[in-house]
């Protein structure tokens, strides 16, 4: 049986990866290893936690003593690497975290994968560490743009694409690299757009949108990355990156609206706030050189917002249980309202 190891597996996007894995691969023993921070919940995992192919390990991945440790125990074939500390406001507020985990942290597991030879890493990334694009609907982020990123969070991002990058370059390890546009779907943290609109549109609550609304986004449905990753993983040519996009750019305001829309209720509910520092203009991705290795997306953004908009509808539990205590501090703190 192979040995896949998924960091940040009890986050947004590495929970929905473990679960796609664990069901699409019943040959496969998948190992979640997350910290649990802030983002990370085991709760979405009750429906395959006694899975004989599942198992959750807790452990930081800047832990080089424990992270080695685990590794020399578990021989992993390959790792899926997904943890990091997500968030750009954050970043804005408290850099230093995020070159902890995504940096430091990227660092000691390659040195750990390294030691026992994985067969492969894929490396998470995003299409941020590229910067920004002007609003020219003609021009996207390919694979040979230089990196130029903007933010603490998509700073730290690149730094660890470079390491991996030099990984590949020195000892040779078998190493990809995908950075995927804005990811929405089952399980998003409410702090992100579409999750916190959908929230708080549902309790009638005011949706902060910085600056105009204006800035683009390029959505991809979670479930559409899963299977770019599962791609990568099994066909990516050794040392490549590949962009994750499906051509779904819309503006924040665009974005919001649709989904008060989706649920019947007014455009009053917009509050236009204080903009990002630094507030990237548009993202857009060219993913022709995915599209090449076999990949397409299932969701374009109007089916794919409607079953987002349908599950928080049907998991209310899910994140009502978020909005409590801490993040109603965080809340407050961000937006002052
Ligand atoms: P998330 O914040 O929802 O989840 C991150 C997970 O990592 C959490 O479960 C958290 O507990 C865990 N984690 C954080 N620090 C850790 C540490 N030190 N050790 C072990 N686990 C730790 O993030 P997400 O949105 O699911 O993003 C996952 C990955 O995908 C990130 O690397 C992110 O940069 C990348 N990415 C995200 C998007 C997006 O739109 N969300 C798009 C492209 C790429
Ligand atoms: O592009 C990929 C990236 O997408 C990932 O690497 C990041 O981990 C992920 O968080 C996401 O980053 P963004 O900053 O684009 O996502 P966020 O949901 O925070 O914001 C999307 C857009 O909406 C952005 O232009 C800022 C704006 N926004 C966001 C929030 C939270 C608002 O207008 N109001 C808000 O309250």
């Amino acid at each position: 049986m192979k040995k896949i190891l998924v960091t940040g597996g009890a986050g947004f996007i590495g929970g929905n990866f473990v679960k796609y894995m664990v069901n699409k691969y019943p040959k496969y023993h998948v190992f979640n290893l997350d910290t649990l921070t802030y983002a990370g919940d085991l709760t979405k995992h009750s429906d395959i936690e006694e899975r004989e192919n599942y198992s959750f390990i807790k452990a930081d991945i800047a832990d080089r003593e424990v992270i080695s440790e685990i590794f020399n125990n578990e021989k992993f074939d390959y790792v899926i690497h997904f943890a990091a500390e997500s968030h750009v406001d954050r970043s804005i507020k408290e850099p230093e975290i995020f070159i902890k985990t995504n940096v430091l942290g990227t660092q000691v597991l390659l040195d750990a994968a390294k030691s026992i030879n994985v067969k492969k890493f894929v490396h998470v990334s995003t299409d941020e560490v590229y910067g920004e694009l002007d609003f020219d609907p003609d021009t996207f982020f390919t694979e040979n743009t230089p990196l130029q990123p903007n933010s603490p969070y998509s700073a730290s991002k690149a730094s660890s694409d470079m390491i991996v990058r030099a990984y590949y370059e020195t000892y040779n390890m078998p190493i990809n690299i995908t950075r995927c546009s804005n990811n929405y779907g089952p399980y998003h943290f409410p702090e992100k757009l579409i999750p916190l609109t959908i929230s708080r549109v549902l309790n009638d609550e005011k949706v902060p949108v910085y600056g105009d609304g204006k800035n683009i986004r390029d959505w991809l449905h979670v479930e559409d990355h899963c299977s770019a990753i599962d791609l990568v993983l099994h066909e990516g040519e050794l040392g490549e990156v590949y962009n994750v996009g499906g051509h779904n750019e819309r503006t924040n305001l665009e974005v919001v609206k649709t989904i008060i829309n989706a649920l019947s209720k007014s455009n009053d509910l917009i509050e236009f706030v204080e903009d990002r520092l630094g507030h990237d203009k548009r993202y857009a991705i060219d993913p022709t050189k995915l599209e090449k290795l076999g990949w397409q997306p299932t969701y374009n953004f109007e089916t794919g917002i409607e079953q987002t908009v349908n599950w928080y509808l049907n998991n209310e539990n899910w994140w009502n249980n978020i909005i409590q205590g801490k993040y109603r501090e965080y809340f407050a703190k961000q937006y002052q309202f």
